[in-house]
């Protein structure tokens, strides 16, 4: 099939260092230590490409991307070639000055993560003590400076009761929009879900306590939610489609349809250091090996939604099938949608101790 047309945003994942250590992290397993992340320079050669190909929005990501010192020149730099700069922070680094550092450079939004609206638990599921309170903190600074915010909670068993209390919480510190997620299980989700997986039920009253939020903040504030796919009927259009709208580059310059493919086995991870990001974006094998419907086995050939779901999580398919070739296992129509019938069925009635996310694997 010919190359779509280039993504609207790309999600510069600067480093995998961070202070927290979340038992749901969306980072690889294998983390980048730092002698391995891009230098400055790569990183403004790769905004650059970016906007030559026609993205419009850049994610500063992590890890915490706050702990690469080089973050206010790239903002600044991604001002300068008209780049939308978005920063996903979990905040615990946020502080007056190297926030009014990010604003001087012309830092456009702010996304916060929060684990809990409970500063117990939310210490106790980042695993680190006093984030909870510095986070409050963060979110005080940046309405205060006048920068527009989104809070982000992921939810799972552990937390999911007090989404009544995130929403108010998020009200309470002025955010604009709030984002409720359910996690989603591969890599460190993965390994840890059966400490994170809710039953029915909780996904029912969070589904409840978010309808009955967006009735009372319409106008004042946007609650976006994410379900947890393995209680969807159809499985979700992972990325938006493989290599059609997501463009990442990890800490190392691999350039990735998505953050979890680099477990994609056999195929060459293309980088920034050797092609450009519209070449990669073209050409690359890793890019054009799951674009559109070409590549599909049955059932998702056959079925009528295949350019609505594009088969779902190729990255979900290999974890749980062994195989990304196909159909994604939440899709009630995949051979092996046993397996997550099976792994609700097997979810203990008390959550096992989390296995946080540490450098070099659990
Ligand atoms: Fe890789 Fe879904 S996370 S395709």
């Amino acid at each position: 099939m010919t190359a779509p047309p280039p993504p609207m945003s790309l999600l510069a994942e600067l480093t995998h260092r961070c202070p927290l250590q979340c038992p749901y992290c969306s980072n690889p397993l294998a983390l980048e230590p730092r002698a391995r992340e891009l230098e400055t320079a790569d990183w403004l050669r790769v905004l650059d490409e970016a906007a030559a190909m026609g993205v419009l929005q850049v994610h500063f990501s992590g890890g915490e991307p706050m702990a690469r010192p080089d973050l206010p020149q790239l903002v600044a730099h991604a001002a300068k070639i008209g780049l939308y700069s978005n920063l996903i922070t979990s905040g615990v680094l946020l502080n007056p000055t190297t926030l009014g550092q990010l604003a001087q450079a012309g830092l456009d939004h702010i996304q916060l993560s929060f684990q809990d609206a409970q500063a117990d638990e939310g210490d106790r599921i980042a695993h680190m003590a006093g984030s909870h309170a510095r986070k409050l903190e963060a979110a005080r600074l940046i309405v205060a400076e006048g920068l527009p915010l989104t809070i982000n909670f992921v939810i799972h068993r552990q937390n999911c009761a007090r989404v009544p209390a995130m929403l108010a919480l998020a009200e309470e510190l002025g955010a604009r929009r709030v984002e409720i997620a359910h996690t989603q299980y591969y890599g460190w989700g993965l390994m840890n879900r059966d400490a994170l997986l809710p039953d029915r039920a909780q996904l029912e009253a969070t589904e409840h306590a978010v309808a009955e939020a967006r009735t009372r903040l319409a106008g004042r504030m946007t609650i976006d939610f994410v379900t947890p796919d393995y209680y969807a009927d159809k499985p979700k259009p992972c990325m938006g489609g493989w290599g059609q709208r997501f463009l990442n580059v990890a800490p190392s310059g691999r350039v990735l349809p998505c953050h979890a493919a680099e477990t994609i086995p056999n195929v060459a991870f293309p980088t920034v250091t050797e092609a450009s990001l519209s070449d990669i974006w073209e050409k690359a094998p890793l890019f054009t090996m799951f674009r559109g419907t070409d590549w599909m086995p049955d059932p998702c050939r056959s079925c009528a939604f295949k350019e609505e779901d594009w088969g779902g999580c190729r990255c979900q398919a290999l974890a749980l099938a062994g195989r990304a070739d196909v159909a994604d296992p939440v899709c009630h129509q995949a051979h092996d949608h046993g397996l997550i019938s099976q792994a609700i069925a097997d979810r203990p009635q008390t959550p096992p101790p989390f296995r946080y996310r540490r450098y070099g694997g659990a």
